[in-house]
């Protein structure tokens, strides 16, 4: 198989074996084999029977180089918007106060119920292309705005049709579990019965990666939780969770319990919860931009997090009621204005750790074995995609070893 090489670039690999920060090479080299990476190191150290092989020579002209951007937490198939909720808050009330009266999470319920998979499609490849725009290669998509089988499949569906038409990666996660809808109103655990009815029925038709659910006093609580959870394990699916987003729930104890992939929000984390998580190896996914959006004041204990070692993940969460937003770029800058994490750990989020919260362990860092799917950017240092505010210095990107 014919190789391709690029060269004249600087790449931060974000190995987290390498020693300096971003695991950054000076003027590198990159050898591309179909979809994977055959070799990344310093252009120096190339050996010559590998470049003897390399028929496509790539200049990337003094580019910087990551690994492709993972958007690893969003709810990007919807219908409708909540623009009117936004004005309301503007005029005083709360997110909680406006779920409680049947807008909310119900509303866009409403809205995506009445929309058809075709203008399900539309809208999301919109928002599909913008985050793409800056570099997004991995995406996660939830469901959670149908809460009964048609419309859970309907966004599924969509969801997984996306990349038929745009150079990406969609991974699907169920999120029956996120409100209780109208017509189950009072009778949460027979929802939960419907919710499970669900699972199997959309494991079975292939549609499920993950699943997830929102663990919260407008949500569900934990034993309801877990007995989707139980269900999620015995057909050996992963399990992550929307935890302690507007309280302390326990949610990440309980998650840990299941081997989650991730615990998403977090604002209200406590050391249990953080300790558990570490001893699991579940990723904190953090949300900068429904923190933003909700104006909320109580920040994630990233100390915390730090001290005992759980790997930092952040994402856009793009959805309309909580953070209509679909620039990851933005976000990167977010989590470090408002959540003070380092630019380093800002773009692991979005390469190395977005990865294991998505359990994908073959992308996420520039390395020999892993999947060629890197970003050129007009850029001369990482510190400048969490720095340049509102500005997008992508130049290409490259997917499966494909330049898009
Ligand atoms: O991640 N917290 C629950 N789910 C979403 C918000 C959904 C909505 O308001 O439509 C979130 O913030
Ligand atoms: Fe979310």
């Amino acid at each position: 198989m014919s190789l391709q090489l690029w060269s004249n670039c600087r790449a931060a690999t974000l190995r987290s074996d390498a020693s300096g920060s971003y695991g950054l090479i000076e003027d590198a080299a990159l050898v591309v084999q179909g979809e994977s990476l055959a070799w990344v190191g310093p252009r120096a150290e190339l050996p010559s029977a590998l470049l003897g092989r390399c028929t496509v020579h790539h200049d990337a002209g003094g580019a910087l180089v990551t690994p492709g951007l993972i958007d690893c937490h969003t709810h990007l198939v919807y219908g409708g918007d909540r623009a009117q909720e936004f004005e309301m808050r503007l005029n005083g009330a709360s997110y909680e106060e406006i779920s409680r009266a049947g807008g909310g999470i119900a509303s866009t319920v409403q809205s995506t119920r009445s929309a058809s998979a075709a203008e399900l499609q539309r809208s999301s490849a919109k928002r599909l292309e913008q985050l793409m725009n800056e570099g997004v290669t991995t995406i996660e998509i939830k469901s959670g705005y149908g809460l009964a089988l048609e419309h859970e499949r309907k966004m599924l569906m969509v969801a997984r049709q996306l990349p038929q038409c745009h150079s990406v990666e969609v991974r699907t996660t169920f999120l029956g579990m996120h409100a209780i809808p109208p017509e189950f109103d009072g009778r949460p655990d027979e929802y939960v019965d419907a919710v499970l009815q669900m699972l199997s029925t959309l494991h079975n038709e292939g549609l499920v990666d993950a699943v997830d659910g929102f663990c919260e006093r407008i949500g569900f609580n934990t034993q309801q939780m877990e007995r989707v959870f139980a269900a999620a394990k015995a057909l050996g699916l992963p399990v992550k969770l929307h935890a302690e987003q507007l309280s302390d729930s326990g949610g990440a104890q309980l998650a840990s319990r299941y081997g989650a992939l991730s615990c998403d929000h977090l604002e209200w984390l406590c050391e249990d919860g953080a300790r558990a998580m570490a001893e699991a190896g579940t990723v904190a996914v953090l949300l900068p931009g429904a923190y933003y959006f909700l104006r909320e004041t109580r920040l994630p204990p990233m100390d915390l997090l730090r001290r005992h070692g759980v790997p930092m993940a952040i994402s856009t969460d793009s959805n309309p009621g909580s953070s209509p937003c679909t620039s990851l770029l933005l976000i990167m800058n977010m989590a470090c204005t408002l959540f003070r994490l380092t630019p380093e750990e800002a773009l692991a989020g979005v390469t190395r750790n977005a990865a294991r919260a998505l359990g994908l362990n073959d992308r996420g860092v520039l390395a020999a074995g892993r999947r060629a799917d890197f970003v050129l950017w007009d850029a001369k240092r990482p510190a400048q995609l969490c720095y340049a505010l509102g500005s997008n210095p992508r130049l290409k990107t490259v997917f499966k070893g494909q330049l898009v």
